[in-house]
């Protein structure tokens, strides 16, 4: 089909006023390409009770298209991790439904809701939820070894990616003695292992500095367009969010586009 994968483009996006924008996969691909939605989430609510009952999405409806990079921006408490969690089948909606190519994921049986997550969703949590005995070599390798693959197989898979993450000098130190931002690139790796079609990111470069920050957010991109992975990634980090083909944020339990 021979298009750049490199290439620019300006976009008028309201607020942002035709920022300069990297085109996410599916955006370069020709017109004649029927994209379809990857994910569509149907009415979704989720409430708390605490001391008092918060609503914190109320009757959200949304599609995100393979390949799409979409960044959730907003304040603290206002449901981002929560929503995030539903997408990636972590948490159940109490109303309403996701659909992941069209299909009820919540209506998967344990078995096969287990094997959507391992094999099509890649997760890194706000709290990366790493093994802190086990090394960055291990912990990366837990998917593949999830999935069936063998030892070798799952271990080669995991030294490259943590490579890639810059993590070479790093993979047979353990998690729990690494500093924050390789713990959270560890997690980014062992996310990104099977390269699973979709990738949901809560604050993926919250611990790190300026230049890992735009280190991993040019990772972020480049598997997005070499894979046509979907990105859904929770920041507070308006650089990246700009990088993103979408931006939203939660206004009354609403998803908004910015
Ligand atoms: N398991 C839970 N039990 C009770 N309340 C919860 C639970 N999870 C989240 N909440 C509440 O729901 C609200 C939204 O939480 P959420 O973690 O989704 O916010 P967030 O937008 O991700 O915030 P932050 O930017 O600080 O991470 C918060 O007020 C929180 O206290
Ligand atoms: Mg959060």
């Amino acid at each position: 089909m021979g298009y750049a994968c490199s290439s620019l483009q300006h976009r008028d996006m309201g607020t942002r006023n035709n920022k300069l924008k990297k085109k996410s996969c599916i955006e370069q691909k020709p017109s004649d390409v029927v994209s379809r939605h990857l994910i569509s989430l149907r009415d979704l609510s989720k409430s708390f009770n605490n001391s008092d009952k918060i609503d914190i999405l109320k009757g959200i409806n949304f599609d995100i298209d393979a390949g799409q990079t979409l960044a959730i921006v907003g304040a603290s408490g206002i449901g981002k991790s929560t929503l995030l969690h539903i997408i990636g089948t972590l948490d159940r909606p109490d109303s309403g439904t996701v659909l992941f190519q069209g299909e009820d994921v919540f209506a998967f049986n344990e078995e096969k809701l287990a094997r959507f997550r391992n094999e099509t969703v890649g997760f890194v949590f706000q709290f990366h939820h790493l093994l802190p005995e086990f090394s960055a070599l291990e912990n990366a390798m837990m998917p593949a070894l999830i999935q069936g693959q063998t030892r070798e197989a799952a271990r080669e898979a995991a030294e490259q990616i943590l490579i890639r993450v810059g993590l070479k000098e790093r993979l047979f130190h353990r998690v729990g003695e690494l500093s924050g931002g390789e713990q959270q690139r560890v997690a980014l790796a062992r996310a990104l292992l099977l390269k699973p079609p979709l990738l949901l990111a809560d604050e993926p470069t919250g611990n790190l500095d300026k230049k890992n920050s735009e280190q991993v957010h040019e990772l972020l991109l480049e598997l997005n367009r070499e894979l046509c992975m979907t990105l859904v990634v929770v920041t507070h980090n308006m650089k990246l969010a700009e990088m993103m083909s979408r931006s939203v944020t939660i206004l009354d339990g609403k998803l908004v586009e910015i």
